[in-house]
């Protein structure tokens, strides 16, 4: 059994050290083993320009933010799945760490940027793969990733048992699409959102909030309010994502025709 779950509030643009005393005082009395925090928690989202993006996105290894969670991570013995503005030799990705008692354990760089994210972020360039926390298999996507389903096969088919999933949701289809993504993989997901708005000059952004996690089959576990800040964390049986017999002849991986599809 493992303890899973998210932290869903409101980040405050440009604000760094607000947003990480936010997660710190949320995350100081969690009993959990894996804790998803939203896209971009730390930085905000709407950037005005890559140079304003430059500004604020960090390399991991140097940042202060990371150095924070992953003493929490020690403190607690548990791992975090957080968004993350990754600066990278001149390049700049919307990124998800997995963050743990030994430091980064793994990253992930956003594959398919939203909208205006194309204006200031590079597009991810490293394979999609999993990452092992204590002989769970964790696979990360971030927010827009919901909308192509190799994305979620892909991370399914390589061993995935938990899709970590940071959001910062601004259309309202992607809570009961990953429903799908769980039910077609029989994995778990947890999708964690953030909510509130951001004023900028190029407009208004409202977040979706209603953080969820999934369960093998596309059961609802746990859905968050739409506005609401909440640390949510629960109990859930892995196992049941390593059976991937739907009917006693039906495996859903196994049963593919890659040999079919495009
Ligand atoms: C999104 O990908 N942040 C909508």
């Amino acid at each position: 059994m493992v303890k899973v779950g998210y932290f869903q509030f409101a980040p405050v643009f440009g604000k760094k050290e607000e947003n990480l005393d936010t997660v710190l005082s949320a995350l100081k009395d969690i009993d959990a083993d894996l804790i998803v925090l939203p896209e971009l928690p730390f930085t905000g989202y709407g950037f005005s320009s890559r140079e304003e993006l430059l500004a604020f996105a960090e390399e991991p290894e140097e940042s202060g933010t990371v150095f924070e969670l992953v003493k929490l991570c020690r403190a607690h013995g548990f791992h975090i799945v957080t968004g993350f503005a990754e600066k990278a030799g001149e390049k700049c990705y919307n990124s998800s760490l997995l963050l743990g008692p030994s430091g980064i354990e793994g990253c992930y760089r956003k594959l398919h940027l939203f909208d205006r994210e194309k204006t200031y972020f590079d597009p991810g360039d490293l394979p999609l793969d999993v990452f092992d926390m204590n002989g769970v298999s964790i696979g990360m996507m971030v927010c827009f990733d919901w909308i192509f389903p190799e994305v979620a096969r892909t991370l399914a088919l390589r061993g995935a048992d938990i899709l970590c999933h940071p959001a910062n949701l601004v259309l309202s289809y992607c809570q009961q699409t990953m429903l799908s993504r769980c039910t077609e993989n029989l994995v778990y997901a947890v999708t964690a959102n953030r909510t509130g708005s951001e004023n900028h000059s190029f407009g208004t952004l409202d977040f979706t909030g209603t953080s969820q996690i999934a369960a093998p089959g596309g059961r609802i576990i746990h859905r968050s309010g739409k506005e609401i800040e909440e640390v949510y964390v629960i109990e859930v049986d892995i196992l049941q994502a390593r059976n991937k017999f739907i009917t006693e002849r039906n495996d859903v991986l196994a049963d593919r025709r890659p040999g079919f599809y495009l």
